[in-house]
């Protein structure tokens, strides 16, 4: 069915076109909207804003549906895909076939290695200093020792390129992790698996080699492959937003990183865990943390609780709620860490408050405990995160710029500052 929509304003009418996605979602199209009536739109927070066509990640918030390329995100747990197969598929559109996956794990395993220089980048740093703030710091000064991303001239160089962003990332934090710690540099080893690898860096010593338990494995595969794209979220956006402007992939991730710092994004399941361990320490009734959550005027959310597009269960979360049992099971642990959350999301689930306003855990509220479990610092956290969603926005890029009619991404804004008035030189001000 053909939909159609009519804005009248002051008595002038005007046709707005109607754009419809493959599973039915509806937009209307306001691109000739302030040339037809003067006026734009005011959606602070982009809650109602598309801001693109995309055929990379479905999302149905209300039914808590999530598809990578049509696949449901349930079918990437048992039996997993290698998280190098589920980044081919989303950044190129296909699951891969045999010869193209050895191809990209190849690319990814000989761009594993950070270039000499780039260890006194590190060096700079103080031992202090947050892993994310290196994370994107060195993901930008990557293009320096790479010039070739400023020209990704054919299929073949983009793929080089995105293979050894998704390999170099896992070096970089390792690294950020090992110094911090005053632990030797332990080098990738391209023999291992992705996550492998990348315990191997974390954990391994010159003299001792990290044992990898498959069940880590798989729990990390598993953690990083549900994060691999969410559509049009705060670090996507960005990442967009960036590449509107024909900013190298290089650059355009890195800010991606940035924007998922923050706790109301990436840098939630850290926040997850320090509500945790507050509770834990004593300081907190899980009934009180509740209590408090639901107070506009007490400054507390409950974290790990809510999503701007979910309205039910994150699917994400359900699943990794069952790996929780798996990873403990398998670690022989009990952390009371689990139990507390277990307890909050049960009370959550049956208040009037979470349920009037649909707020389910999400998958920061699992993610943080299994990473913990495995032995992950919670400043690494959002880090995690960032190697998760680093093929997202990287097809993300690809996409935008497959795109010939793609503009430079320039909202508009409603002005409420001071109207036109005269400069005060400095002696007669007041
Ligand atoms: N605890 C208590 N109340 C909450 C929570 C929460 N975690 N989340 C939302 N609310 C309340 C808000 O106060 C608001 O109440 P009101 O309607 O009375 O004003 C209502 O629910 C709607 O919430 P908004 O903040 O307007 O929703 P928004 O879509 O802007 O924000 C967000 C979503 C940022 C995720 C929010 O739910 C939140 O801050 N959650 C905690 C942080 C978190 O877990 N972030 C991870 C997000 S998932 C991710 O990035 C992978």
């Amino acid at each position: 069915m053909a939909h159609k929509a009519t804005l009248t304003i002051d008595g002038k009418t005007v046709e707005l076109p109607v754009v419809e996605g493959t599973e039915g979602e509806l937009a209307l199209d306001i691109t000739q909207l302030r040339a037809q009536t003067g006026l734009i739109t005011f959606d602070p927070g982009y809650g109602n804003t598309g801001s693109c066509k995309s055929a990379i990640t479905f999302i149905d918030g209300e039914k808590g549906i999530l598809r990578y390329r049509g696949i449901p995100i349930e079918q990437f747990d048992r039996p997993k895909p290698d998280f190098l197969e589920t980044a081919m598929l989303v950044i190129f559109g296909q699951l891969p076939n045999k010869a193209d996956l050895e191809r990209f794990r190849g690319l990814s395993g000989a761009n594993s290695y950070l270039d000499e220089n780039m260890r006194h980048h590190f060096e700079g740093f103080p031992v202090s200093a947050p892993p994310m703030a290196q994370l994107s710091a060195m993901i930008n000064a990557l293009s320096c020792f790479h010039p070739e991303v400023f020209k990704l001239a054919n299929d073949s160089s983009f793929e080089s390129a995105a293979a050894g962003i998704i390999s170099k990332i896992r070096t970089i934090a390792a690294y950020s992790y090992r110094r911090s710690k005053g632990l030797p540099l332990m080098y990738p080893n391209s023999n291992l698996r992705y996550c492998a690898n990348f315990l191997h860096m974390m954990f391994s010593m010159p003299y001792k080699d990290h044992v990898v338990e498959p069940e880590i494995e798989d729990a990390l595969n598993l953690i990083f492959t549900l994060h691999a794209d969410h559509e049009q979220n705060c670090s996507t956006s960005t990442v967009r937003m960036v590449g509107s402007s024909k900013a190298n992939l290089f650059a355009s991730v890195a800010s991606g990183v940035c924007a998922l710092w923050g706790p109301l994004h990436g840098g939630a399941n850290l926040a997850v865990i320090d509500m945790l361990e507050e509770i834990h320490r004593g300081n907190m009734k899980p009934e009180r943390c509740l209590e408090l959550a639901k107070d506009k005027t007490s400054g507390f959310k409950l974290m790990g609780f809510g999503h701007r597009v979910y309205k039910n269960y994150d699917p994400r979360a359900k699943i990794l709620k069952k790996t929780c049992d798996r990873v403990f099971a398998k670690m022989g642990v009990h952390d009371p860490l689990l139990e507390i959350a277990m307890k909050l999301e049960q009370l959550a689930l049956k208040d009037p408050y979470f349920i009037e306003k649909k707020l389910y855990p999400n998958v920061d509220f699992y993610s943080g405990i299994i990473m913990k479990a495995i032995g992950i610092p919670a400043n690494m956290f959002p880090v995690m995160f960032s190697i998760g969603r680093l093929p997202g926005w990287i097809a993300q890029w690809k996409e935008q710029h497959d795109e010939q009619s793609t503009k430079i991404a320039r909202p508009r804004q409603v002005y409420t500052g001071e109207k036109i008035r005269d400069y005060v030189p400095m002696g007669k001000r007041k």
